[in-house]
């Protein structure tokens, strides 16, 4: 119920209704308005500032910014079709591996306001700052996806949270193979974790941090010149709903396609939006640090990489700096 208040004051205001009356509420649900009452209570406990007028009714302070279950109603097929949020959580990606041992639906997203553990790639720390990011998590469990096919699911995610952002006029570049920079700084990441048998994944975790309305005095003094926000971008902060929305949209869209068989169109979109092809880079490979060119992305989402002594290889993972 409190579900269905949350979409009712959502829906009322994307058309406009400033005030949702309390009565109207109760009749169109079959409930009291003490009922009605005590749910808004419920969501203001959560988090959301619900503002209540005399003889008019209640609306929500700031309904674009609202990540709360109820509010989120994204246009997709797969994913999103369940949700979870938190208010806290240790990280959103560890709850996904929770529910998918506890049995899950396909296109779970889990997120949270804020993340006390989140987690990096390579172990690293993720800073989450809470009410200011997107820190969310989609689980997926592919109909056949063979295991070297999986770490394409990366480059699908990037493009898919690129166009997204794109809608909100943001132009990102994606650096090989997971980050989302912003003229050179980090606004998003992603970290895939998936789990399967010998030859076929089982599930994915496509894990999504987005650093949304981070200001900054957000920032630690030592990364001031390493992350941006799409608000520092903007100039003004951004609805956070309204974004997750458009990603979870974007995702859908971009995944049932591959779904059905073809990564050429995505692959070639990353392609065209990799920041690291045509740089000089240092990489890590085979426990030894090398210097060489980043010529190109292979269609398994691989960075074609010519090494100083001439040889190509393709890098699979790991991280590589631009020289
Ligand atoms: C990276 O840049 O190294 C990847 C960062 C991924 C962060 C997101 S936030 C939501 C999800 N939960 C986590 O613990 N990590 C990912």
């Amino acid at each position: 119920m409190q579900e269905q208040i949350m979409s009712i004051l959502i829906k009322g205001s994307e058309q406009g209704q400033r005030y949702l009356s309390g009565g109207d509420m109760a009749k169109a649900l079959g409930i009291t308005r003490a009922a009605v009452w005590k749910y808004i209570e419920a969501i203001r406990k959560d988090g959301a500032e619900v503002v209540a007028a005399p003889r008019l009714g209640y609306r929500l302070a700031d309904p674009e910014d609202v990540l709360m279950k109820g509010a989120v109603m994204p246009a997709t097929q797969i994913i999103g079709g369940s949700y979870q949020y938190y208010g806290e959580i240790d990280s959103t990606n560890s709850e996904a591996k929770r529910r998918i041992r506890g049995g899950c639906q396909d296109g779970l997203v889990i997120i949270a306001e804020n993340q006390t553990a989140g987690r990096g790639r390579m172990g690293r720390k993720w800073l989450s700052r809470p009410g200011k990011g997107l820190y969310f998590s989609v689980v997926l469990f592919p109909a056949y996806l063979p295991i070297d096919q999986a770490a394409l699911l990366v480059p699908l995610t990037a493009v898919g949270v690129c166009r997204a952002l794109e809608e909100f006029g943001i132009q990102v570049d994606l650096k090989w193979p997971n980050d989302l920079l912003y003229q050179g700084r980090k606004l998003g990441g992603i970290l895939l974790e998936i789990g399967g048998e010998a030859d076929r994944v089982r599930y994915a975790i496509l894990g999504i941090g987005i650093n949304v309305n981070l200001a900054k005095e957000d920032v630690p003094p030592e990364l001031a010149d390493i992350v941006t926000s799409v608000a520092m971008i903007k100039g003004e902060e951004v609805g956070r709903r309204l974004l997750l929305e458009k990603i979870l949209e974007s995702l859908d869209s971009y995944y049932r396609r591959f779904s059905r068989g073809g990564s050429d169109t995505f692959i070639n979109e990353y392609r065209s939006l990799c920041w690291t092809v045509g740089r000089s880079i240092r990489f890590e490979w085979q426990g030894k640090i090398w210097d060489g060119f980043a010529q190109g992305i292979e269609a398994d989402g691989a960075l074609r990489v010519q090494t100083e002594n001439g040889d190509t290889l393709a890098l699979r993972s790991g991280d590589v700096h631009c020289l």
